[in-house]
């Protein structure tokens, strides 16, 4: 008896016909008596407020109304709703009162999606005559629109082989943002002297060469929805246009200078008064004839220059 066994056991592992025989039979019954789900979209991108429809169909050699079954995967499998056909079965959770359908072939419409919504969504079919219950797994997203972005630099223009200029693109709405650089509509990618941020959020040119006067635009782009801002033009300015500038500039104020000393002279009783009082109001009563002196040299320093080139540097104190 126990050699009959023996030998039995050492025939069928080595021919292998154990294992095929019991796959045969697995596979015959899967055949014949399970519920087959089949989802044309196993990935849905929900948008905030609206709702999505977690399509499904089944097959079975049963005409019995079907047990359906939705949960949603959390730390423990949350039940979101089971019916028997369309008919959902017992209280729904408050979270999804009122916005929950159960479609003929198995299918789920959630309503109102919030973000919560988002998860991995099971579903089981499963009909007294069949052996086997059906399942099928389904991701769902739910996002907020991006709002459009837009960029923003601390100046407009920069010096050429200035370090470390950043440009900045950011949104108001839009969640699971990322983030492309486009210079002159080509996208950026990360190089040794143009550094994106992590997320890709900041660009930092690290040494303004005079290549990087262009346009610049960021795009924003999420699961539902994308954004572009508008192009921004960014100013490279020689470094040796700067020099001659301050030197043109220079002699400018040193004429004026020349002859605003010339010409104004404070009344002596003006002074002795102001001599009498204390520093403060000493500067409060020079102020005025500064000012004046002021207005004059950026009027000179803008007549002079009028190719609009030279009114972007800030104005001479
Ligand atoms: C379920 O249906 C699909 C598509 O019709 C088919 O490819 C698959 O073999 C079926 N599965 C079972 C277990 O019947
Ligand atoms: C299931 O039924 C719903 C409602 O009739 C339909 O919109 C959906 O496309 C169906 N799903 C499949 C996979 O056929
Ligand atoms: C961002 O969302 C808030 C609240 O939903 C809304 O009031 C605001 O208009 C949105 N901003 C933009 C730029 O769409
Ligand atoms: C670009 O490179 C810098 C440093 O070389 C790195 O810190 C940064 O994460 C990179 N950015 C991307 C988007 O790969």
């Amino acid at each position: 008896m126990k050699r009959e066994r023996e030998v039995l056991s050492r025939v069928l592992s080595a021919s292998g016909i154990m294992p095929i025989a019991c796959l045969l039979i697995i596979c015959y019954t899967d055949l014949l008596e399970a519920v087959n789900i089949t989802s044309p979209v196993l990935l849905i991108h929900g948008t905030i407020g609206k709702s999505a429809l977690l399509s499904v169909k089944y097959t079975s050699t049963s005409s019995d109304k079907p047990v359906i079954k939705w949960q949603v995967k959390r730390d423990k499998p949350v039940t979101v709703v089971q019916s028997i056909g369309t008919g959902i079965i017992g209280n729904l959770r408050p979270e999804y009162r009122d916005r929950i359908k159960i479609f003929e072939n198995g299918s789920l419409l959630i309503d109102e999606l919030q973000l919560s919504d988002e998860g991995t969504y099971e579903v089981e079919i499963s009909i007294t005559d069949d052996t086997f219950t059906g399942e099928m797994n389904i991701n769902l997203t739910v996002d907020v629109p991006i709002s459009k972005p837009h960029v923003s630099l601390a100046s407009s223009t920069v010096l050429e082989l200035s370090e470390y200029f950043t440009l900045n693109c950011s949104h108001e709405n839009g969640t699971k943002p990322t983030y492309t650089w486009l210079k002159d509509s080509k996208p950026l990618s990360n190089d040794s002297r143009l550094i994106l941020s992590h997320d890709q959020k900041v660009l930092t040119i690290t040494r303004v060469l005079m290549s990087d006067d262009d346009t610049y635009s960021c795009l924003v782009d999420n699961p539902i929805s994308h954004g572009r801002s508008v192009p921004i033009k960014l100013t490279v300015y020689r470094r040796s246009s700067l020099y001659i500038i301050l030197s043109t500039g220079g002699i400018f104020l040193l004429v004026t200078l020349v002859t605003v000393c010339a010409c104004w002279k404070p009344s002596k009783k003006n002074k002795r008064k102001a001599e009498k009082q204390s520093s403060s109001e000493y500067i409060d009563q020079n102020e005025e004839p500064l000012k004046q002196e002021g207005k004059q040299l950026l009027l000179i320093y803008d007549s002079e220059l009028e190719d609009g080139f030279l009114r972007e540097l800030p104005a001479p104190t």
